[in-house]
């Protein structure tokens, strides 16, 4: 049974998607064990409790010295025994240390489809707010294993959703959410958790 630390920061939708998708089997052979919040008063945290699944919060507010908070963090998910690390909705950069620490075992979902609209700066609403400005017809999100960098790891999974006329950055994040975020993540746990996934020279092979 994969063990999976979920971390996360706003609403906690990815989550929730993860919670359901174990509920009704589209995920098989893992379980969220803990998760962790940058924030707390995230919602995400209601979430877990109403699924009796333990919490943390580990806020920068609490760590003036910056590296007290990346040990707090690595904290935290190694208390959880966790074998995957999830970021969903998680807005806090990882550190290296835990980076290091979990190598090809950390998952992040983006709302966009690398190498597109990622990187510094693309998180949350600003994403669909760029994919607007550009005019392009086509987005979507990605899941991709966390590697140093900002949404460079191996990618994993992506899904394109299309950009409707007159859709503002709200609409187009529910869309992409909905359709693709929601989906993919819980489809890579499960694909992980059945030993599907194989990465070799910085790309991933998803085996039968
Ligand atoms: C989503 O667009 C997610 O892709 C981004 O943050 C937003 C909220 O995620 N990282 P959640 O509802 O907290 O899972």
């Amino acid at each position: 049974m994969l063990r999976l630390a979920v971390l996360v920061s706003g609403g906690g939708t990815n989550l929730q998607a993860i919670l359901d998708a174990i509920a009704n089997g589209r995920i098989t052979g893992a379980r969220v064990v803990k998760v962790i919040s940058n924030s707390r008063k995230a919602y995400a945290l209601e979430r877990a409790a109403k699924s009796g699944i333990s919490s943390e919060c580990v806020t920068r507010k609490d760590y003036p010295v910056p590296e007290e908070f990346d040990r707090a963090l690595l904290a935290a998910i190694q208390s959880s025994e966790a074998d995957l690390v999830v970021l969903a909705g998680c807005l806090v950069v990882i550190p290296q240390i835990i980076v290091d620490a979990y190598p090809n075992r950390i998952i992040n979902i983006h709302p966009a489809l690398i190498p597109s609209f990622c990187g510094q700066g693309y998180y949350g609403l600003k994403v669909h707010e760029k994919v607007l400005e550009r005019g392009v017809r086509v987005t979507g999100a990605t899941v991709h294993f966390v590697d140093g960098g900002t949404d460079t790891g191996p990618i994993i999974l992506q899904k394109a959703v299309e950009v409707k006329d007159g859709d503002t950055p709200e609409i187009l994040q529910r869309r992409v959410m909905e359709e693709a975020e929601w989906k993919i993540l819980p489809q890579a746990i499960d694909l992980i958790a059945n030993g599907r996934v194989a990465v070799c020279d910085g790309k991933v092979t998803i085996g039968s």
